[in-house]
């Protein structure tokens, strides 16, 4: 757990202890911060100190050290944060800190009162970039672009979560020669294709032929490359076919974006900086740095990495140099203090390349732009995805499939469910976002359709499922009746251990997103959620909730419940996972 709770224990102790204890040792490595811990066995307290280290250290046996702890906290006992604690028991090479569950309860009902629950109310008067999703114009959106979509418009919210002024930017890839081999090919074979009927699927096919092709035939290639300059220099025909492309291209994205609540604030495509591409060259020239190498002008970047290309011998330009055109933009004209680029771990060398030529360029701010990279997807049963062609793997066949899966789950389960395709859509679709996000962004990630959509494993579903039976407690209780109880009670003394371990859970989630972001790991969350979901079914399961005597009681664990709902849901929704009402 890391909580306000911690923080503020940590910094008493680390008081005491610099006071005498660790005259003698180096402060840095014993950061009481680092030491304390949940206890293995929560009956003894909410954290606890071991002293195996500090032993070593201090020539002391652990039950010493643990004595003279006490004996500090003994005089301490009613100042600060000692005061809300009721019992401190040193056992076996830990020193176990017993909160008063009131101070916990305390913190627990400031804290969920401030909406959106873990937000920071303070804004922070900084302005955040972030550049996610942006696919390739004409290709469909792969896993891939899952990953830089998910993870960014994660990223995006926590950055929220956390004051930034926020612009999401959609870099699309709307520019290359890519599109003058397309608009050679669409002049070339338009007939033959129904761009009536499936438009985007139309393009595709153009581009996947194009590239056959010119296998045999690198002619096209040419045609290709000479197309493109045309449509660089603004030839009006070659013009209006790119127009076209792009439209076609995001409205099948666009689709795509509302199926997984994705949300942009700014479509700043390659294509964009064509007019800001000169300015910015001239401005690595300006610096000397712009050199010619067999024809080309390029940047050199330091002996461990190739150059940087920044005008092919052609003239035409190159993704690199939009990149640093972009940049620059959006740390000039959009005036970001961060400037995020969420993409595939296969880009490092790129973003590398781009960021060391800016400084170069002695643009200082170049120290601000950072490539959130990921790692790939490996897949476990191909077997059960169609892929087209042998080729990359569409996202949208991923999600399709995800979600008939579901399908088939409730039809077994729960086949008199109200909203069954709502409900698919939901869990579907958050199941798939879950399993990308639960995983350290760097890492790959498997894709197991048994692991993805396992109820009772660590998914998204069984975050959902908890949620929908936290709000099946409450509306049995009569969701009314619990706002007649006040505040009043979670002010009892005699709390269960799964009780005040639950509270601790929760009072963890502020904390949980002010690292995730800090780390850019919305990993963080997913596995928050998880202890959450967990902890509150230890306490589902094992204490009664509703149908017993003592109605106070009664109402106090349904506020519990709520409170986790509450919570659960907004992390999901930190995730852009949607929260289904019944499942
Ligand atoms: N369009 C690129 C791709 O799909 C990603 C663009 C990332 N952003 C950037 N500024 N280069 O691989």
């Amino acid at each position: 757990m890391n909580s306000k709770i911690k923080i503020e224990l940590s910094k008493e102790l680390e008081i005491i202890f610099q006071m005498d204890l660790l005259k003698s040792v180096s402060q840095t490595e014993y950061q009481i911060f680092n030491l304390l811990e949940k206890p293995k066995d929560t009956s003894f307290g909410q954290m606890a100190l071991p002293v195996f280290g500090l032993s070593k250290a201090l020539k002391l046996s652990p039950n010493e050290i643990a004595k003279q702890v006490m004996s500090y906290l003994v005089f301490k006992k009613n100042e600060g944060m000692f005061s809300y604690i009721e019992e401190i028991i040193a056992i076996s090479g830990f020193i176990n800190f017993k909160y008063k569950s009131k101070y916990l309860t305390d913190e627990l009902m400031t804290f969920i009162s401030h909406e959106p629950i873990g937000f920071k109310p303070e804004k922070k008067n900084k302005k955040l970039v972030i550049d996610y999703s942006s696919p390739n114009v004409a290709k469909p959106m792969s896993v891939g672009h899952l990953r830089a979509t998910v993870i960014g418009q994660a990223l995006r919210n926590l950055a929220e979560a956390q004051g930034f002024e926020v612009i999401g930017l959609n870099h699309l890839g709307d520019w290359g020669v890519q599109f003058g081999k397309l608009a050679w090919a669409f002049q070339e074979w338009q007939t033959e294709y129904d761009f009536k009927k499936e438009p985007f699927k139309a393009l595709f096919d153009m581009y996947v032929r194009f590239h056959d092709e010119a296998e045999k035939d690198p002619v096209l290639n040419e045609k290709g490359a000479e197309t493109f300059i045309k449509l660089e220099k603004g030839d009006p025909e070659i013009t209006k076919l790119w127009k076209m492309f792009v439209e076609i291209s995001m409205k099948e994205y666009q689709r795509l974006w509302d199926r997984l609540g994705v949300k942009h604030d700014l479509v700043r495509g390659e294509s964009f900086y064509s007019d800001k591409l000169e300015d910015a060259i001239q401005r690595v020239e300006d610096k000397g740095i712009l050199e010619l190498s067999e024809g080309a002008y390029v940047v050199n970047v330091g002996e461990d990495m190739p150059p940087c290309l920044i005008k092919k011998s052609d003239g035409a330009s190159l993704y690199a140099t939009r990149d640093i055109a972009s940049a620059i933009y959006r740390k000039e004209v959009l005036g970001s203090d961060l400037n995020l680029y969420v993409v595939g771990v296969d880009q490092t060398l790129h973003f590398k390349q781009v960021f060391k030529t800016l400084e170069l360029m002695d643009l200082d701010w170049a120290k601000d732009c950072h490539h959130i990279s990921f790692g790939m997807y490996r897949f476990k049963d191909l077997g059960k995805m169609s892929t087209r062609k042998g080729r990359a793997i569409f996202l949208e066949d991923v999600l399709n499939k995800s979600v008939e899966l579901v399908k088939e789950i409730i039809a077994v389960k729960n086949p008199s469910l109200a909203n069954k395709d709502l409900v698919a859509e939901q869990v579907g679709i958050g199941a798939v976002i879950f399993n990308d996000l639960v995983n350290d962004r760097v890492r790959d990630v498997d894709f197991d359709w048994n692991k993805i959509l396992d109820f009772e494993g660590d998914s998204g579903p069984y975050i959902q499922y908890t949620s929908v039976r936290c709000l099946s407690v409450i509306e049995k209780f009569d969701g009314q009746k619990v706002s007649n109880y006040s505040a009043q009670n979670l002010q009892s003394i005699s709390f269960e251990k799964e009780e005040l371990d639950l509270i601790c859970m929760l009072l963890g989630y502020e904390n949980t997103l002010s690292l995730a972001f800090e780390k850019f790991k919305p990993s963080i969350v997913a596995n928050f959620l998880l202890d959450l979901a967990k902890s509150y079914n230890s306490f589902y399961n094992k204490h009664r909730i509703l149908g017993i005597d003592d109605e106070n009681l009664s109402a106090r664990r349904v506020l519990l419940t709520e409170h986790t709902q509450k919570i659960l849901s907004a992390g999901l929704g930190v995730l852009n996972i949607q929260v289904p009402i019944k499942m």
